[in-house]
């Protein structure tokens, strides 16, 4: 501080005293173009499902995934992150790269009936695979390198499906740069990555696990995804995956690592993304549908503090809620 303030001179509630003030200093916005809805369709239904861990949250039917997203659109929400659910999953996570298959088949529907959403697809094979982990199973862990040529090619098939963005997420060394080479030599070199750079092993993602069924069958994933002691080494995955070329960068799970992204837009100025996961909406739902804690200001005061933390973008499962409540009432 170059111009240490004093009282009485300065007294800081003069500015708090008016709503009208305070949105004039406001530092820190919501927008919900700055916002992404994460959205499920599932393969193996016919009509909207609940996701019981996460009220308020649905799994859609193929036919049905398109009218979700164009909801979206029309409510100003900035993207829409598509997660899939194959009809069956196997050893390779074959459903993963299908030309027909679900995500490639959403894609197409969704760009149609909503050509001005941005649609995200999320580049990773433990939805479609038998045994649940984010890669090529080799005895006790996953392999990185066989997995890399696999993670190219859903990325490229999804690329073709229409995918305006791919979004690797399966932790592996050396991800972005598979993809990104596979892009450029099929002709989609204007399709950015926004790699999940510092993807912690969480309690948080639980939720979504029950929601694609992709809880590992053995073991866990702390062979792959980071350790959530270390800040610095989030910092390194980061200059990774910038040298590799990610377009965007992000830090997973948001609550519990907003030093993390701090850090990293401090360091790099790269646009960056943080992703209030699955166990973070659980926790703020739970406790108010007990009328414990006010839902709307928990949920505004949560994503302010990733935005004041330094996330460009949020990926949350409130997208959609907050959108309607910004349009309903202007900012809350
Ligand atoms: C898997 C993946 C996970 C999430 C997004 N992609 C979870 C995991 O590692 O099991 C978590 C999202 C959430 O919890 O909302 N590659
Ligand atoms: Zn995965």
């Amino acid at each position: 501080m170059r111009t240490p303030a004093k009282f009485p001179a300065y007294r800081p509630r003069r500015l708090r005293g008016s709503p009208r003030f305070r949105a004039l200093v406001a530092e820190t916005r919501l927008d919900p173009g700055k916002l992404v809805a994460p959205l499920f369709v599932d393969a193996k239904i016919r009509r909207k499902t609940a996701i019981a861990s996460m009220p308020g949250v649905f799994r859609f039917s193929l036919e049905e995934i398109a009218g979700e997203a164009k909801a979206l659109a029309g409510l100003g929400v900035g993207a829409a992150l598509l997660f899939g659910i194959p009809p069956a999953k196997d050893s390779k996570g074959s459903g993963a790269f299908a030309r027909d298959g679900i995500v490639q088949r959403a894609v197409g529907r969704i760009k149609k009936a909503a050509p001005g959403l941005v649609v995200m697809t999320d580049v990773c094979l433990c939805e479609y695979t038998s045994h649940g982990h984010c890669g090529v199973v080799k005895g006790a862990g996953v392999d990185n390198d066989a997995t890399l040529a696999l993670l190219a090619k859903i990325a490229l098939s999804q690329a073709r499906a229409g995918a305006d963005l791919v979004a690797p997420s399966a932790m592996m060394d050396g991800q972005v740069a598979a993809i990104r080479k596979a892009l450029d030599g099929a002709g989609f070199a204007q399709v950015p990555i926004m790699s999940y750079s510092a993807k912690y092993a969480s309690a948080l993602y639980g939720p979504f696990r029950e929601a694609v069924e992709s809880a590992p069958r053995f073991g866990d994933r702390r062979g792959y995804q980071m350790d959530p002691p270390n800040l610095k080494e989030a910092l390194r995955e980061v200059a990774l995956d910038i040298q590799e070329g990610a377009d965007l960068v992000m830090v997973k799970p948001a609550m519990g690592y907003l030093d993390v992204i701090q850090k990293v837009k401090e360091e790099f100025h790269w646009p960056t993304a943080a992703y209030q996961v699955s166990g973070e909406y659980a926790l703020i739902k739970a406790a108010a549908q007990r009328g414990w804690v006010q839902e709307k200001r928990l949920v505004m005061e949560s994503l302010t503090s990733i935005r004041r933390s330094g996330a460009d973008l949020i990926i949350t499962y409130y997208a959609k809620e907050i959108a309607r409540w910004i349009k309903e009432k202007g900012v809350i």
